[in-house]
């Protein structure tokens, strides 16, 4: 993974999967890559059928359990000494958000925005950042909604890297080209 620069997670929850990024880092001494951390630290938006009918049917903006706030999520990385420099928080919608977010250049892209416009939001503003040879991994894929955005996605940029199951739920990719 020489030459990319950073991973970076959007759709965090508690922290978990961020606080592994940064700590396999720390185990194999590498000090020039930053750990992207991006979520509304408010749980997901309310859907918005019109623009993105795929979401009609969810109302995971009421589920009080994945709305963890930005404190919670640092004391998190604090419990495992993994709070530092090299972690960058993005607090906020990633309509808003990611458009403008300082990340040149992704390693690692992992999605767990269950919706549609989660989804498509974070490819259409991060693929472009993900180095040739970087992973997309995709945590939803079984959740129709996810999936719609990934194929449309995909379709829409011809991107035809073969998809790997990684266990019931979840696929990666390798960007190729
Ligand atoms: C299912 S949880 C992620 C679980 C986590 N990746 C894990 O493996 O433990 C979904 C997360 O995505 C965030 N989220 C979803 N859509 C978002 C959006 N459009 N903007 C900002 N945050 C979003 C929610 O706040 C929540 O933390």
């Amino acid at each position: 993974m020489r030459g990319y620069q950073t991973p970076g997670l959007l759709s965090v929850w508690r922290g978990g999967a961020t606080i592994f990024m940064r700590a396999i880092l720390k185990a194999y001494g590498v000090t020039d890559r930053l750990v992207w951390v991006a979520d509304s630290f408010e749980g997901l938006p309310a859907p918005n059928p019109t623009k993105y009918p795929e979401d009609a049917k969810w109302n995971l903006h009421l589920v009080d359990v994945l709305a963890v706030s930005l404190d919670e999520v640092m004391s998190n990385f604090e419990r495992y000494g993994l709070l530092d420099e090299r972690v960058r928080f993005l607090k906020g919608w990633f309509r808003d958000t990611l458009p403008h977010a300082p990340i040149e250049k992704l390693a690692v892209l992992r999605l767990d925005g269950d919706l549609y416009e989660s989804t498509m939001d974070a490819l259409v503003n991060l693929y472009p950042k993900l180095s040739i040879g970087g992973y997309a991994i995709v945590d939803d894929w079984t959740l129709d909604s996810c999936r719609q955005a990934i194929d449309d996605f995909r379709n829409q940029n011809g991107i035809t890297d073969e998809i790997v199951p990684i266990d019931r739920s979840a696929v990666y990719w390798q960007r190729t080209r």
